[in-house]
């Protein structure tokens, strides 16, 4: 039996150290930067964390170590309206962590250590089968065992859960787990690290969408950046634009994207809609600094959307 709206996201959790600069080291340099934030993100948090502000009902199936910052994240996303009893403690693990530098055109490049995030086991997805069967909808990244990303899949698949899959970071998959996935939203990185195509424009998002088309997957949403999406259903594509704001920081920008766009298509929204909606939350995720720090709640989206034309 399914619970009306209920959505699942299995993913990573960080601690996120953030290092603003002007511009990036080249190898061998050393910058000093001028301002320095530790602060909560990792892909499948931020993705909880912006649908639980935008309004789903949602749990999360993650792995924290048995440290401070991993009971610190669990009270912050009880805080976001997340149900954490899906996120096992392991001991003897830190909880993951990711290193950023963000230069002054607000891009960013991370590394990663994956720490309690690689013990995202099959044997803990396993667990719960349950709560993934009786949900609408599975949201998932790559910071998590692929392995345990196909089983969740598959679990998901038999029990008519919508597979959401954000390949990201960008990674080849099988088309074993992408057979499985119902609507997948690659940034253009990524779509060409699962297709082969490089996607400088709206033609090469189409054919990008069409390979992923015809690796069983009913709607492909590639992320375009400043320039919006290419939205595809069934090879039947256009791209809607986003909302022009100045952006100081990206991180977490396409978590927010996904976060909200699931919780709207949730809703009934129509996918056109629930586009419009992500965009604006990515919107204003992009004004503000930080990965969790910077994701709307659901008031601040619509107040965004009812100031545009
Ligand atoms: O997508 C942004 C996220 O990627 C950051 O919060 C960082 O933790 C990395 O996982």
């Amino acid at each position: 039996m399914k619970t009306a709206g209920k959505l699942v996201v299995l993913g990573s959790i960080n601690a996120d150290h953030i290092l603003n600069l002007d511009s990036f080291p080249s190898p061998g340099e050393t910058v000093t930067g001028n301002q320095y934030q530790v602060a909560f993100g990792g892909k499948g948090a931020n993705q909880a964390v912006a649908a639980g502000r935008s309004g789903a009902s949602i749990a999360f199936i993650a792995c924290t170590g048995d440290d401070d910052t991993g009971e610190r994240v669990c009270q912050q996303l009880q805080r976001d309206n997340i149900d954490i009893t899906p996120i096992s403690v392991v001991k003897g693990e830190s909880t993951g962590v990711a290193l950023i530098f963000v230069n002054g055109e607000g891009e960013n490049v991370i590394g990663i250590h994956a720490g309690a995030n690689a013990q995202l086991t099959t044997e803990r997805v396993e667990a719960q089968r349950d709560i993934i069967a009786g949900a609408q909808a599975l949201l998932m990244q790559l910071e998590s065992p692929v392995e345990s990303v196909l089983a969740a899949a598959k679990i998901a698949h038999e029990n008519h859960t919508t597979v959401v899959l954000n390949p990201a970071p960008a990674r080849v998959l099988s088309d074993e787990l992408l057979a499985l996935v119902d609507i997948i939203t690659p940034n253009e990185t990524e779509a060409e690290k699962l297709t082969g195509i490089r996607v400088e424009n709206d033609d090469d998002a189409a054919r990008a969408a069409k390979a992923l088309h015809d690796k069983g997957i009913e709607t492909v949403i590639i992320t375009l950046g400043s320039r919006g999406v290419w939205a595809s259903v069934k090879g039947e594509g256009r791209r809607v634009a986003g909302f022009r704001v100045k952006a100081i920081d990206t991180i977490a920008a396409g978590d927010t994207f996904n976060g909200a766009l699931v919780t709207a298509l949730l809703e009934g929204s129509s996918l056109d809609d629930a586009i419009r909606f992500a965009h604006a939350a990515a919107a204003i995720a992009v004004t503000r600094k930080g990965a969790q720090p910077s994701v709307p709640w659901r008031n601040e989206i619509d107040d965004f959307l009812s100031q545009q034309g």
